[in-house]
């Protein structure tokens, strides 16, 4: 089934997890050529309103649009009027004027997406909201997966870190799930609370040794935007616990990191780029999997290439 917004992993079937991956495998031909434009959408417009910080997400969808030649209307919070305290209905609907075939958000209230929904025709792609989820984070991480592995059936995936506000490790989990992973959650206990480990169906563990048994080791963020101290009585106790670092990487453990990585913190320096580290490669896959999501959005169900949305 087409795919009408991307808001939530939920959204996402195996069936459409692979239709997209696959569609980047196309798209990543073209990223290698030396005209690295398609006319895929030409004649569309995508707006990316960003409310939160970003570098990879906000980056790689406006690229990803200009890849297609869609026309591109880039909204930053800080340099537009909702620093003037332009409310988001107000913001969406003045957007919407443009007449937008997509709208990609990254915003710190969590539902903002589906929200929006409602002000606007245009197809909305949660670029992250708040805590809840990150969608278009876990198709490139499996994308960049599938590049090592031909299926992610049956392997041990450990999501290692501040679990608790994480929306990569909430989307990520159940992707990962749906591709038919197992997966681990572990970091401690005030940034992993044992009920998530049942909402997300995954097992929860606050000891890191057992991390030599995954196939992947997906570290996380400590997000110290999102917390206060009593979360954590110090970054040096949690190096200690937590940090993956070369005596915690085994040589065939694949190495992943949404970015941006705190090195020195869940990260030690020398893993960052090591020969099994793939957060480069998932850099790269955010491109042309981006592009795979547009088109997805685009090309099929309500949005057909040449009717008007
Ligand atoms: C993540 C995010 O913003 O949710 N980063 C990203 O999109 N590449 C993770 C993070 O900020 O730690």
């Amino acid at each position: 089934m087409a795919l009408e917004h991307l808001l939530t992993v939920d959204d996402l079937d195996r069936e459409t997890i692979e239709r997209i991956v696959a569609r980047a495998g196309s798209f990543a031909e073209v990223s290698g050529r030396d005209i690295k434009k398609v006319p895929a959408l030409r004649g569309r417009t995508v707006a990316t309103l960003f409310y939160e910080n970003s570098t990879r997400t906000s980056s790689s969808f406006e690229l990803a649009a200009k890849r297609l030649s869609a026309d591109v209307i880039p909204i930053k919070a800080g340099g537009s009027s909702v620093a003037k305290g332009e409310s988001l209905e107000d913001t969406v609907r003045t957007l919407s004027a443009y007449g937008p075939e997509v709208i990609v958000l990254r915003a710190p209230w969590a539902g903002a997406g589906d929200m929006i929904t409602r002000w606007t025709d245009a197809a909305v792609v949660n670029a992250g909201d708040g805590k809840r989820e990150h969608p278009s984070q876990s198709l490139l991480d499996i994308y960049t997966l599938r590049r090592h592995f031909d299926s992610l059936e049956g392997k041990k995936i450990w999501i290692v870190g501040d679990i608790l506000h994480s929306r990569v490790a909430r989307s990520n989990a159940r992707a990962f799930r749906t591709m038919g992973a197992h997966v681990t959650l572990c970091g401690p206990p005030t940034l992993l609370p044992p009920q998530m480990g049942e909402a997300l169906g995954c097992e929860v563990t606050h000891d890191i040794t057992g991390v030599d048994d995954a196939d992947v080791i997906y570290t996380l963020r400590i997000q110290n935007e999102r917390m206060n101290e009593s979360f954590m009585p110090s970054l040096a106790e949690y190096v200690i616990g937590y940090q993956i670092n070369s005596k915690r990487l085994g040589a065939k453990q694949l190495l992943m990191h949404p970015g941006p990585v705190n090195r020195g913190v869940e990260l030690s320096a020398d893993v960052v780029g090591a020969p099994n580290s793939l957060i480069e490669q998932q850099v790269e896959s955010g491109l042309v999997v981006r592009m795979a999501i547009l088109y997805e959005l685009l090309a099929g169900g309500k949005r057909q290439m040449g009717e008007t949305a």
